[in-house]
């Protein structure tokens, strides 16, 4: 099927503006006819619709979403791409499984294109905002165990305290777990919001409530072992000399991906200290991205969501080189 003649900005729906890094996340996928791509993020299509674009009339798509509100805009965004796209409702701990079950692998790109979109932000009846009153929730899945509810109202206040510590970056964790533990039971997103900008001042020139809302959000999604579990997943899956693109909104997500591409891009991953190798990784990937590649200052003013954006890439070894160890 021949691409649709209109692009996505031009689409009606909440998709004002183009997905974040579009332009540079598709130079590195460098999307071709014939090609299979896997959008583990799919979220509301935008860089699936410039990839199934670029690689008509004939290139594939898998697009996986946790959430089945933004999978259903996806599906009516894709439409026009036909049997070209396969949607499928998941998370991140099952891309291979997915992949498997639908029996596709050996893809030409994967992106990841983490946190949460404009819609999940944006709809007060998930909890993901500070800016609206909501239940607190959180959870991309619908289906998830743990709501922020749960966390805020019942965990330990030591726990909270590290989590809004370890995942929000707040230096003053132990005095919003404090404030919050004082102030049980909170209902909604509207009085955490106010209990924590008590507790803390704000910095920076964000709103006092965005580290810790970005803590529970972190941890209701499980989003770093989520992450942690999927990149070698994503490896897995790609075939040789295909690209693994990674946009990542926090400092914690952009270390553990750039962990990831360095580890797997050496060929002796021993300590430093060991006088010869004994643990025989071989290099997977060569990286495409030394330092991340952040917004322009144009899609900053355009987007202020994307401040924090950081893309890396790897590309998996040609086979070749795979069967020689990854030595050139
Ligand atoms: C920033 S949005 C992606 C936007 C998308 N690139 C676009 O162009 O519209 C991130 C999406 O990833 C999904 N997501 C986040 N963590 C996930 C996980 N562990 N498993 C599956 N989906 C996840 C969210 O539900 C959200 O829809």
């Amino acid at each position: 099927m021949d691409s649709p003649a209109v692009t996505p900005e031009q689409q009606p729906g909440p998709w004002q503006h183009l997905p974040v890094l579009y332009d540079q996340v598709l130079e590195l996928l460098d999307p071709q006819p014939g090609g299979l791509y896997l959008d583990a993020t799919v979220g509301l299509g935008g860089h699936a619709y410039g990839i199934l674009e670029r690689s008509a009339p004939n290139g594939r798509l898998l697009g996986i979403d946790a959430d089945p509100h933004a999978l259903a805009l996806a599906q009516a965004r894709l439409a026009p791409f036909g049997p070209r796209v396969t949607l499928v409702q998941g998370r991140h701990i099952e891309l291979a499984q997915i992949a498997a079950a639908h029996d596709l692998g050996g893809f030409q790109g994967i992106l990841m294109d983490l946190g949460v979109s404009s819609l999940q932000l944006d709809d007060a009846r998930r909890g993901f905002s500070f800016r609206q009153a909501g239940p607190l929730d959180m959870r991309m899945d619908p289906q998830g165990a743990l709501t922020a509810e749960e966390i805020v109202n019942e965990w330990p206040e030591q726990e909270l305290s590290r989590i809004i510590y370890t995942y929000g970056e707040e230096r003053y964790a132990r005095r919003v777990a404090r404030a919050i533990v004082a102030a049980r039971p909170l209902h909604d997103t509207a009085e955490l919001t106010a209990v924590v900008a008590r507790a803390v001042r704000s910095s920076g020139g964000i709103h006092p409530a965005t580290r810790t809302f970005q803590a529970l959000r972190i941890a209701v999604n499980a989003e770093l072992d989520s992450l942690e579990q999927a990149l070698p997943q994503a490896l897995e899956l790609l075939a040789p000399g295909g690209v693994l693109a990674v946009i990542a909104f926090h400092s914690l997500e952009d270390r553990l991906v750039k962990q990831f591409m360095a580890r797997e891009s050496r060929d002796c991953i021993c300590p430093p200290r060991l006088p010869q190798c004994v643990c025989g990784h071989t290099a997977q990937v060569e990286r495409l991205t030394r330092k991340p590649i952040g917004p322009s200052d144009a899609e900053r003013e355009e987007n202020p969501r994307c401040r924090s954006a950081r893309l890396r890439a790897a590309r998996k070894l040609p086979a070749k080189r795979l069967e020689d160890g990854g030595q050139s």
